[in-house]
């Protein structure tokens, strides 16, 4: 472990300034090495081998997505084909269209349209995605927080607040969350199941975006929600999404919204307003190149065996020179695609702003809240995926540096 000490560790931060770095760790994007995994896709179709039993994936029809597509993701999540809308290349898009028809038109279970009903509220676990928080926030929709345990979503809250008819959902990322790396727990799942809110057209948004996606150890099977809701009495609460972005190619991927049959006719009913049919196409591509459950998974392995090593050097040179030191605590994922790390209270954005100085860009603090603010200003997101190691390891020493200088600022004030 290097000195910490206020003079060392500045004229450490003062060395790494001068070599002019210009290392990015801000966003989960996969590394170049990922994207070569999915070279196949290239030439996965031929113009005269489209037709999918008995769609032409080259012309209008099938809203609802592609047979084969549709199969591949009831496979994948563990429900019926009926159950899936197979949309574009985003998944955020979809979660984005569903608050925009819940808005204009209201939900299957909607008194009327949320546009005409003032004050609605959306609870969003924290630290959650920045970017479904913006989602809501850009409707005007009230953000409530909502604290997390390594459990999940802190159900009592939940619960209390989902009590007021004005709150009508909340995001959730239940398997390796972003940005903890959790996985939420059985009892969590059952209590959302078995959740009773106030508002008829309560959402529980599952975003399922790292679904297949460990890179530590095997597969871990993860409870069905749709069919445990169902049974708990409640089968038009949870809207379920994933998508191929991490498993293909973020942005040119193959999207899934999964539902109760009843939310499913309901959604395509307005999508019929939309659109004819999505870009069955890429669906089709993207099928033929990840065939099914057991094919992903393995492709999946692969994935893991180049994420992994960039997350062990970061932990690493964490372990190394900061856990010794007692001043801050960190998350250990097996999946997904980061790492949260929580500061003394009042460091986070320093550590970041003194990162972008020495040339290390990382997710802006209080990103992962509601409206950027992190009342505590403890947390920061780290995504090792994209830069390849060499550059990791490299960040993760500048970063450790940033770190304590910035808690011994701190100190000294
Ligand atoms: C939790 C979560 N949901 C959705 C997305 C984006 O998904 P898509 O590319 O399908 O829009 C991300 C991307 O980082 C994410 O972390």
């Amino acid at each position: 472990m290097k000195e910490f000490e206020y003079t060392a560790v500045k004229e450490e931060f003062e060395q790494w300034k001068a070599m002019g770095l210009s290392l990015n760790m801000a966003r989960g994007k996969p590394s170049l090495e990922q994207l070569e995994l999915s070279r196949g896709l290239f030439t996965a179709l031929d113009f005269d081998d489209c037709v999918d039993e008995g769609v032409d994936a080259r012309n209008y029809g099938e809203l609802a997505g592609t047979p084969s597509a549709r199969e591949y993701w009831a496979e994948l999540l563990d429900i019926k084909p009926q159950q899936c809308f197979v949309g574009g290349s985003s998944s955020l898009n979809m979660m984005y269209d569903l608050i925009a028809k819940a808005w204009s038109n209201g939900l299957l279970h909607s008194e009327k349209p949320w546009s005409q009903q003032p004050g609605i509220k959306f609870l969003c676990p924290v630290p959650g995605y920045d970017r479904h928080f913006r989602i809501t926030e850009s409707f005007g929709i009230e953000l409530i927080p909502v604290r997390t345990t390594e459990a999940g979503p802190d159900m009592d809250e939940v619960e209390r607040l989902a009590a007021d008819p004005l709150v009508k959902g909340i995001w959730c990322v239940p398997k390796y969350s972003n940005p903890d790396g959790n996985i939420y727990s059985n009892e969590t799942i059952l209590r959302f199941a078995a959740l009773k809110p106030a508002a008829p057209d309560f959402v529980v948004i599952w975003d399922n975006a790292y679904c297949v996606h460990e890179f530590r150890g095997e597969y871990v099977p993860f409870p069905e929600i749709l069919a445990i809701s169902a049974q708990a009495g409640n089968p038009d609460l949870v809207v379920e999404f994933a998508s191929s972005s991490k498993i293909t190619f973020p942005g040119a991927g193959m999207s899934v919204m999964a539902a109760s049959e009843a939310n499913i006719e309901y959604l395509c009913g307005l999508a019929s307003a939309q659109m004819i049919s999505g870009d069955k196409v890429n669906q089709l591509r993207q099928v033929r190149f990840l065939k099914d459950r057991e094919h992903t998974l393995m492709m999946m392995r692969r994935h893991a065996d180049i994420l992994r090593p960039r997350f062990d050097a970061f932990l690493k040179e964490l372990d190394e020179e900061i856990r010794p030191l007692g001043i801050v605590r960190w998350t250990d994922p097996k999946g997904g695609y980061f790492i949260s790390l929580y500061t003394r209270p009042g460091c986070a954005r320093r550590t970041v702003e003194l990162c972008k100085e020495a040339g290390l860009v990382m997710t802006g603090a209080g990103a992962a809240y509601p409206y950027g603010k992190d009342p505590e200003d403890s947390h920061i997101r780290i995504a090792p995926s994209f830069p390849p190691l060499k550059d990791v390891e490299l960040a993760a020493e500048v970063f450790c540096t940033c770190l304590k200088l910035a808690t011994l600022e701190h100190d000294r004030k």
